[in-house]
């Protein structure tokens, strides 16, 4: 029997990629960058799967230029904003994700942007390189503290849950507003609040919603004034939750005490972008997934996905199970 046929927009971890190359007869786009959006029609032509980045827009054009061979579209990220899931269900094509091994990798992470941008890190460091370290000074670069502080969580799944276990070795209190549902857990200790009390109560502000039409801009001009002056935003969800105009102004009319962002509007962030001339934003390229172990683990459940839905099986990690209706 012939092998199914799969494109890959991207080389994943050795991991995943060595089940799916075994398994199927698959083409992987070997460029540092994506394909474009013309090259990715072109390469889905005749595809049985495909095994897509957040940097894809996997939209009702590209299943229809895949025909219909497509199976399954496997996404190698847990965020899935760039796949038209509606048209992927009214297709019947189970489109695939990656939760929970990537959990802890990515509070971790904002866990990490958060302490940096309060203790002004990477300020830090560029003083010394730059060569102003002359001596130890009472007063320099100063930042803000954790202990008794209030860290608010805008998103309360696995990752949020993830900061507040966090939070508490730093004897924080841990207040959250989930957009999406609520989803409480007695073993963790957090209170759920509306979105303005969290915005006006909170010491730390970390994101952690899927970018859907309702939070799109969530944190825009208005947010942005209930802070404190003394507050941190940190953002490892989707750049356009925050509305990038609104914060360059309030890091910048100091509004605000920092922010650390490991993703943006737009992605990437040009070299020239405004919010990069500011010396309280911290910001990483999107990396908050970005551990070694996390990333083989984020392959092999790809490929997971992946081979169940060329196989006519569910897949582990389904997000339209709707599919699966009768
Ligand atoms: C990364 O942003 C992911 O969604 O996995
Ligand atoms: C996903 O969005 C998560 O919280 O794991």
């Amino acid at each position: 029997m012939a092998k199914p046929k799969v494109f890959v927009t991207r080389v994943i971890s050795e991991r995943g990629l060595k089940i799916i190359e075994d398994f199927c007869n698959a083409e992987v786009w070997q460029d540092e960058l994506p394909p474009s959006h013309e090259a990715l029609l072109e390469k889905v032509r005749g595809m049985d799967g495909i095994v897509s980045m957040l940097t894809d827009r996997i939209d009702d054009e590209v299943m229809q230029a895949a025909g219909a061979s497509l199976k399954v579209i496997s996404n190698h990220a847990v965020g899935f904003d760039n796949i038209d899931v509606e048209a992927a269900t009214a297709r019947r094509i189970p489109a695939g994700n990656t939760p929970d091994i990537l959990t802890d990798a990515t509070a971790d992470f904002s866990f990490a942007l958060m302490m940096a941008a309060g203790r002004r890190l990477l300020e830090g460091d560029r003083y010394v390189r730059e060569g102003q370290w002359k001596t130890w000074s009472p007063s320099l670069l100063l930042g803000v503290d954790f202990k008794g502080t209030t860290l608010g969580l805008i998103g309360f799944g696995r990752i949020g849950k993830a900061m507040a276990r966090r939070a508490a070795g730093f004897d924080m209190r841990v207040i959250y507003y989930d957009p999406l549902e609520p989803r409480p857990d007695p073993d963790i200790k957090a209170v759920g609040v509306e979105l303005d009390t969290l915005l006006e109560e909170s010491d730390f502000i970390s994101l952690h919603t899927p970018l859907t039409p309702n939070t799109r801009h969530l944190i825009d001009s208005a947010a942005l004034a209930k802070m404190k002056p003394t507050t941190v935003l940190v953002n490892t969800s989707r750049g356009p939750v925050v509305d990038p105009e609104a914060l360059y102004q309030a890091l910048k009319e100091r509004r605000i005490f920092a922010a650390g962002l490991d993703v943006t509007e737009p992605e990437p962030l040009p070299p020239d972008h405004p919010l990069l001339t500011l010396d309280n934003l911290l910001v990483t390229p999107h990396i908050a997934s970005g551990s070694k172990t996390t990333r083989d683990k984020m392959s092999w459940i790809a490929a997971q996905n992946l081979l169940a839905g060329l196989k006519g099986q569910h897949l582990p990690n389904c997000i339209n199970p709707q599919v699966y209706a009768k």
